[in-house]
């Protein structure tokens, strides 16, 4: 068993290892004059089962192009089995054509995999589950409530209701619900823009009763902050928001930090820069 690290991530692959008790492989990961990908393993990998960590984000390109090289070198190193580790699946909103003329980059970024030659992916709350029917090899698609909702159920909340932002959540709020013994309460989010949503109505009572907001990723606030304020609006007491998926992209933090909330509570398939840590926030590893 060997495991290699991306350069999205070092962190998270470094308490991966720590956890197994398993030395990293080394790789050498730079850039060419041109910014090209430059790889070189300098393990040997030869007929190995090998794991690669990194999520496809943050800069999504980047460390996606970066993750097909790696496999790409391993396949040719001949390594016997190769798991693309994607804590983070980028391209993921992008699962069906909604309209007219757009692409489907969740299908397009799975071929890419599949055709550098992976054998296995491993991934934690894609943004829609039926990506994981994009490939045509095994794709183990875990889930952050593992480690969740322990910690939820350490807080003891009472009067707890557990809130989807929008009908793409309501799952992952339903699943919470049932292991927290709260109730669910679903908001109807509408998206204007990429950066504004709004708040139509809501699907159960939030009236006097605290508040677990649910969502698979906060990426710029605007779905967060507008569901806390609606949720304030009904008479929801203390809010608490469970994000699996980090993203905080342009002024996210500053959204965030303006909000009513007890607690933000995200995992660290990416990697949180010092710049956009906020006081409430806590991260809970996936390692
Ligand atoms: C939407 O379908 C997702 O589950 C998230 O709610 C959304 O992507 C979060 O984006 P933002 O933070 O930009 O509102």
């Amino acid at each position: 068993l060997l495991i290699f690290s991306g350069t999205a991530h070092p962190q998270l692959t470094n308490k991966i290892c720590e956890y197994l008790n398993v030395s990293q492989g080394k790789v050498y990961i730079g850039r060419f004059p041109d910014k090209e990908v430059d790889v070189k393993v300098e393990s040997d990998v030869r007929g190995a089962d090998v794991f690669i960590v990194q999520p496809t984000c943050c800069p999504a390109n980047e460390n996606l192009m970066e993750l097909l090289i790696l496999i790409d070198c391993l396949r040719r190193a001949s390594a016997d089995r190769i798991t693309a580790v994607i804590p983070y699946y980028g391209y993921a909103r992008k699962d069906r054509k909604d309209e007219g003329r757009v692409p489907i980059t969740a299908k397009l970024v799975a071929n890419l995999l599949v055709n550098s030659g992976v054998d296995r992916v491993l991934t934690v709350d894609l943004h829609a589950a039926q990506i994981q029917g994009f490939f045509d090899i095994p794709v183990d698609h875990l889930l952050a409530g593992s480690v969740f909702v322990p910690y939820f159920e350490s807080l003891k909340i009472p009067d707890l209701v557990v809130v989807s932002p929008d009908v793409g959540s309501l799952k992952q709020a339903r699943s919470y619900a049932k292991r927290l013994h709260g109730d669910l309460a679903i908001v109807d989010k509408r998206r204007e823009s990429a950066e504004k949503v709004s708040s139509l109505n809501i699907i159960g009572d939030v009236d006097q009763k605290n508040a677990l907001l649910v969502d698979d990723m906060i990426s710029t606030g605007g779905s967060i902050a507008e569901a806390c304020r609606f949720l304030k609006d009904k008479g929801a007491k203390k809010i608490y928001i469970c994000a699996t998926h980090p993203v905080l992209c342009g002024n996210a933090t500053e959204k965030l930090q303006k909000l009513p909330v007890e607690e933000i509570v995200v995992s660290d398939s990416i990697p949180i820069p010092g710049s956009k840590q906020l006081d409430n926030l806590k991260v809970i590893s996936l390692a």
